[in-house]
């Protein structure tokens, strides 16, 4: 019997997800945003679930591309990124993938391609989060000077700061800036990812760039209808009953005040459960919340089960999922549901699970 130790991957709740978040935006288009793996979830999984539903993936860069036309993945891919390197302008030629152009450098690597060979490209604004894009006052410029290879599928884009916010006032600022920019041109526009989507209608324009809503976290609060898309559990390999004032796991971080009952489950940092995660954090054993104690080991976490009845050996544990939220256990860890999505390591089985 192998470890029990997996990520569930829900088909159903990432093919909903993606239905209802286009809905959402019925006259834009919605691409699936896949990189980092799928944020954990296995890209090549997530696109053939995809596959007929979303029109383009998106990924960060040409790496995660050439993965999923090794899969048989056909559909557009964006690379956000773009190229690092010019010989990645070739590659995304062969391999029908639009990329992301946001230096001068870049545009030219495009610009020294044979003209039948030149892969379709994006140009991304900077309208204030100063990461990627060229400045406002710069497009125009770029614009003219490379007018020659851009194509019927170059898009503008930007990426908003704070789209989580619904407060902020940087968005709307964003938001202006950008569609100053975008009036001046006769280009589709993208702007959205997964909380302007929700909470920005203004910025459901051309592309919207579907993440981290697909995957069920709740970047954002309201009622729309998403769900989990992983189930991260793990099983009891080990339990004790220990007296009161004894200590738990690697540098006694926790002290029992009554005699307790500590199940051992196989799940630990190299497997992408964060070791920050403090004592107190939930899971979930046999229906009930039971909290984390003593600090995350590489393979193993301690967890007090003393008020979980009937705990034995092999019973199944969700550190979150279906029935815990993921960004319940992101805030114990100090941390977004993003991250601990993607830190799942290569360790752990994916699993999908269609029902
Ligand atoms: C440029 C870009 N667009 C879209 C997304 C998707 O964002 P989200 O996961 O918040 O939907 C990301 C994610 O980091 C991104 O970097």
């Amino acid at each position: 019997m192998s470890r029990q130790t997996q990520a569930i991957i829900h088909a159903d709740a990432i093919i909903n997800n993606f239905s209802v978040l286009s809905s959402i935006a019925p006259d834009c288009d919605a691409m699936a945003v896949i990189k980092a793996d799928a944020y954990g979830h296995g890209g090549v999984n997530v696109a053939r679930l995809l596959r007929g539903r979303a029109k383009r993936f998106a990924v960060a860069i040409i790496e995660e591309a050439l993965v999923l036309r090794d899969a048989g993945i056909v559909e557009p891919i964006v690379v956000l990124e773009g190229a690092h390197q010019p010989r990645e302008c070739a590659l995304a030629f062969q391999h029908n993938c639009i990329l992301v152009m946001h230096t001068q450098q870049q545009l030219e690597w495009v610009r020294h391609c044979e003209p039948d060979q030149r892969p379709a490209i994006w140009l991304k604004v900077d309208t204030g989060m100063h990461r990627l894009g060229f400045a406002v006052d710069e497009i125009e410029h770029i614009v003219q000077a490379y007018h020659g290879i851009l194509c019927e599928e170059t898009v503008l884009a930007t990426h908003l700061a704070c789209a989580d916010d619904e407060q902020s006032d940087a968005t709307p600022e964003q938001l202006a800036a950008f569609s100053k920019v975008a009036a001046q041109f006769n280009f589709p526009v993208s702007i959205a990812n997964s909380p302007a989507t929700i909470l920005w209608p203004q910025s459901r324009r051309g592309w919207n760039r579907l993440g981290v809503g697909l995957y069920g976290s709740q970047p954002v609060a309201g009622d729309v209808n998403i769900k989990p898309a992983m189930t991260l559990r793990s099983s009891v390999i080990a339990l004790r009953t220990i007296p009161a004032g004894d200590s738990v796991g690697y540098g006694q971080a926790w002290t029992a005040t009554r005699d307790s009952r500590i199940a051992t489950v196989g799940i630990g940092y190299a497997d992408g459960y964060p070791r920050h995660c403090p004592n107190g954090t939930p899971v979930i054993i046999n229906g009930s919340k039971a909290e984390l104690v003593g600090r995350v080991s590489m393979d193993m976490i301690t967890i007090d089960v003393t008020d979980v009845p009937t705990v034995s050996i092999g019973d199944s544990v969700e550190l979150w999922g279906e029935n815990l939220s993921i960004d319940e256990v992101a805030a114990h860890a100090g941390t977004i549901s993003y991250e601990l999505m993607t830190r799942i390591s290569a360790r752990v089985p994916r699993i999908v699970r269609h029902r």
